[in-house]
């Protein structure tokens, strides 16, 4: 059987690190035995000037035929002023497959605590699991735009809180069984709510220990004693600050992966980074986030927990290997670190 991937390379670093990631998913495939095809597809900013569109109707079509799909990433200045933006077409994308579960893993690798700006005691053990909801909240609220007002709405409903909590405790199940769910319930309506239907849910996992935090004080506790968390569920947008928080524990923004998934169809698999205009097209993005995606995608996305494994023991022995790109104070470029990562894959 062949498994298809949809790539969707974007703009800005997005086609190098979707290389990078492709030349790691076939040499993963190729040492499991897994038969993997290819086909790509125009989306973001790359949408708007071959299409017109940021989700071009036949990269939808595309997607929804696919066993997965991996994005690189979308966005730049080019595009900061069209009447449709490209970040529009990943929400779009996320909204029409349905992927309301975003897992943002970021681990301190034992001896690689000297990556990250932080202090390395600060930083040692760290190990968490970002549980975003990925289709709700004010991302998907109601919106006015104006230059005398403006407005954005955020709504959640039990059901969506009671879908995104269930993963959560799901995972913390497979991990150290505690979950940090991070709310504002000082202050908005929204976060009582969520408060209290994860409590609900919290009822039927009793082997997992449940705490809340507000987002502020979560905000702190991520950079002064990140090694207490173990999986953090919280809603998209403080989701989406907290992960570019939590790759500085790590040490780059450029070494973090994702899995968006939904309760069933193909994944999403995407680095948390954006389109970096200001490295791109230089051959000095660090891949490791997109490798750390593919590797999420044979997990996750075509059930292939070995091959998975395999690749991401590939990357960390070349992180600890290197060399490493700009990023991690190396002159790696972007597409020889994935070809180190892929000839330990095709190894291992
Ligand atoms: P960014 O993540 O693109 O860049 C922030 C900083 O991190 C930059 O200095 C960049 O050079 C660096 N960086 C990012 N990825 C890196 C990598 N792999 N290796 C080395 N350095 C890396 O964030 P931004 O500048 O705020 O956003 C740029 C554009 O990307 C915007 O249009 C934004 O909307 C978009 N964006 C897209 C996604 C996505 O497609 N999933 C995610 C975030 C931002
Ligand atoms: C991310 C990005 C996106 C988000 C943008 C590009 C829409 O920042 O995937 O983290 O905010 O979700
Ligand atoms: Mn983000």
């Amino acid at each position: 059987m062949t498994a298809h991937i949809l790539l969707l390379p974007g703009d800005g670093i997005g086609p190098e690190v979707t290389a990078a990631a492709r030349v790691c998913l076939e040499a993963a495939a190729s040492r499991a035995g897994l038969s993997l095809s290819f086909d790509e597809a125009p989306f973001g900013g790359a949408g708007i000037d071959a299409c017109g569109s940021p989700l071009p109707e036949e990269t939808l079509q595309k997607a929804r035929a696919s066993d997965a799909v991996f994005l690189g990433a979308v966005g730049g200045p080019a595009w900061d002023s069209a009447p449709q933006r490209p970040e529009a077409g990943l929400l779009g994308l996320r909204k029409a497959l349905g992927l309301f579960a975003n897992l943002r893993p970021v681990k301190v690798m034992a001896g690689l605590e000297d990556f990250s700006p932080l202090r390395p005691e600060r930083v040692r053990g760290a190990d968490l699991l970002i549980v975003r909801e990925l289709t709700g909240g004010l991302y998907f609220g109601a919106r006015e735009e104006g230059r005398e007002r403006a407005s954005d709405s955020c709504v959640y409903t039990a059901e969506e809180v009671t879908r995104i909590a269930r993963v959560a405790f799901e995972a913390a199940r497979g991990r150290s069984g505690r979950v940090t769910s991070v709310d504002k319930a000082n202050v908005l309506a929204t976060s009582r709510l969520w408060r209290a239907v994860v409590e609900d849910v919290a009822r039927d996992f009793p082997d997992v220990a449940l705490d809340h935090q507000l987002v502020d004080s979560a905000a702190m506790a991520l950079v002064t004693n990140p090694a207490r968390f173990d999986v953090i569920l919280t809603e998209n947008l403080f989701g989406d600050i907290l992960s570019d928080e939590a790759a500085v524990i790590a040490g780059s923004i450029g070494l973090l992966g994702s899995a968006s998934l939904g309760a069933d169809g193909p994944g999403l698999f995407e680095p948390i980074h954006g389109s970096a205009p200001d490295i791109a097209g230089q051959d000095k993005a660090n891949p490791a986030g997109a490798i750390a995606s593919a590797a999420l995608l044979l997990r996750h996305g075509l059930k292939q927990a070995e091959a998975a494994d395999r690749l991401e023991a590939a990357l960390e022995a070349q992180l600890r290997a290197g060399p490493l790109t700009a990023d991690l104070g190396g002159d790696s470029g972007c597409a020889a670190f994935a070809e180190k990562v892929a000839a330990h894959a095709a190894q291992a």
